[in-house]
């Protein structure tokens, strides 16, 4: 118990060690600090799981998976009696809780306890990602650390605002290795993600093993952009990354092109091509000529029946991402009978349709999501769509694609694209999710999703740099009140995820925009 209080910048009577309450991203809902009033956890300490239930329980074992390690603390799960009121960690689930929203949690400090609760999975694991940024930055060091383990005390009700908040790697174009998307699973879970979208094949690559078309992998795997950074994800892999991801709260949504970035699967497969001629594998860095499923060919439905039966065997998420996008010269008829054929095989497997924006005028809104990359394309379809029940998740080129450059004029930063210009870190901030196209408002948004594309982007380090810190500006839009917009507040919560991140071993770019402190 501690009970020494010292006045904080702020005037708030926050207890000295301590993290500000206020200091997360992104940013709660609404924050009550108990003046003077911190808890230390002890090494005998226990985690308090509410009984029988499974929801519980992962969570319990998400965050002594985090606080073992750093604190050398044992952090026995124990079964949490009704009406208890244990010393330690507690993680309470459903029951006489006040939190009623999806995904929301409420998180009270005070001496003798922390406790989270929630009515859902998802709430109790934002409520340990909150948690753990209330901790001192060495709990993110992969090492045993000394205490003490000082949190301040205090309320904490939270609750996002869209229910989807995604980020997208493009692992078709360079191969990503499954250890490092791990990685970057670890990374933006701490941001209150909750799916991850895996761009599996395009053009230059094919990265995911078909058991019934064996040659996807073997010959469209073999393949990137330039020649280089080939591979593919076993079965077992991909099986690995979506039990990986979800043991961290986060949902894969898989995506399989079609039917333009399709040259990696025609490559592979001569019978899937108009004429039935083979093609070579394609590593160039723009969008192959070549790369067009035939829409009359029956084999391309045998083909994606196969591709999406086994995809979806493994995915126990609810969306197939089915791509749409970049087809330019072909007829709306025919995107129609593709994509409503396509969309007719993910529902067979039970699935939900997601899309990129260009697939809204051919899939029933009703029954499908659409990402938007770009105003300008087909506003009107959108608009038609949203008229019919459809509901969109915003990914804006311009400024939640985290493969833009930060900034033209810095040769030391030579990864990344600047077709939609560059952006900066308050470039990934300043948007609104609800002005990107007249006639989508609020109410037909889904969420926000942060797409990075892989064809200038060689491995983790210039993943993460492109990744970090603007990742963070998508997660708080996705999350935090649009009421709570706020640049210069939010650079410096974002600051100080500087050495968390660092702690980590992230790789972000220290932008001079953030007031990064000292050594971060
Ligand atoms: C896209 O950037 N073509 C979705």
């Amino acid at each position: 118990m501690l009970t020494t209080a010292s006045a904080s910048a702020g005037g708030q009577a926050r207890v000295s060690g301590t993290v500000p309450l206020t200091r997360v991203v992104p940013q709660p809902a609404e924050v009550r600090t108990t003046a003077g009033v911190a808890f230390d956890l002890e090494p005998d300490d226990a985690v308090y799981a509410t009984a029988g239930s499974k929801e519980a329980t992962d969570a319990a074992a998400f965050l002594t998976g985090l606080l073992r390690k750093p604190t050398g603390y044992a952090l026995p799960v124990r079964s949490l009696a009704s009406g208890a009121r244990p010393e330690g960690i507690v993680l309470a689930l459903g029951g006489a809780n006040k939190v009623t929203k999806p995904e929301g949690y409420e998180l009270e400090v005070t001496s003798h306890a922390v406790t989270i609760r929630a009515d859902d999975r998802a709430g109790l694991f934002n409520g340990v990602e909150t948690l753990r940024q209330l901790l001192p930055v060495k709990v993110d060091r992969a090492q045993r650390m000394p205490g003490p383990w000082r949190v301040q005390g205090g309320v904490i009700s939270d609750a996002p605002r869209y229910g989807y908040r995604g980020a997208m790697l493009d692992v078709a174009r360079h191969h990503l290795p499954a250890p490092d998307v791990k990685g970057y699973i670890d990374a933006i879970a701490r941001y209150k993600i909750n799916y991850l979208h895996l761009h599996l094949v395009d053009d230059q690559g094919w990265r995911i093993e078909i058991k019934s078309w064996p040659e996807l992998a073997k010959i469209g795997g073999s393949s990137g952009t330039g020649g280089m950074l080939g591979g593919y994800y076993t079965q077992e892999q991909y099986s690995d990354l979506v039990a990986y991801a979800w043991a961290r709260g986060v949902t894969v949504v898989p995506e399989i092109e079609g039917p333009s970035h399709m040259h990696s699967a025609l490559a592979s497969y001569a019978k899937l091509t108009c004429d039935g001629k083979p093609l070579e594998p394609y590593t160039d860095w723009v969008n192959s000529p070549l790369g067009k499923l035939c829409i009359d060919n029956p084999t391309t439905y045998e083909f994606l029946d196969d591709v999406i039966g086994e995809i979806a065997a493994l995915t126990p998420g609810p969306y197939i991402h089915i791509g749409g996008d970049e087809a330019h010269e072909r007829p709306q008829a025919e995107m129609d009978l593709y994509l409503q054929k396509v969309a007719k095989l993910v529902e067979k497997h039970g699935k939900k349709v997601f899309g990129w924006q260009e697939a809204a005028g051919s899939l029933d809104p009703k029954t499908s999501v659409t990402e938007l990359w770009a105003a300008g394309i087909n506003d009107e379809q959108l608009v038609e769509a949203a008229k019919g029940g459809g509901k969109f998740v915003m990914a804006p080129a311009s400024n939640a694609y985290l493969d833009m450059k930060y900034n033209e004029s810095l040769p030391e930063y030579p990864v990344g694209n600047s077709w939609a210009g560059t952006s900066t870190v308050e470039d990934s901030y300043d948007w609104k999710p609800e002005e990107q196209v007249a006639g989508l408002g609020e109410s037909t948004i889904a969420g926000v999703e942060a797409p990075l594309w892989s064809e200038t982007v060689f491995g983790i380090n210039q993943l993460e740099n492109l990744a970090f810190p603007r990742l963070l500006s998508i997660a708080e839009i996705g999350w935090a009140k649009a009421s709570s917009h706020n640049w210069d507040a939010f650079k410096v919560r974002l600051a100080a995820q500087g050495p968390r991140l660092r702690e980590a071993r992230v790789n972000y770019y220290p932008s001079p925009e953030v007031p990064w402190p000292l050594g971060s």
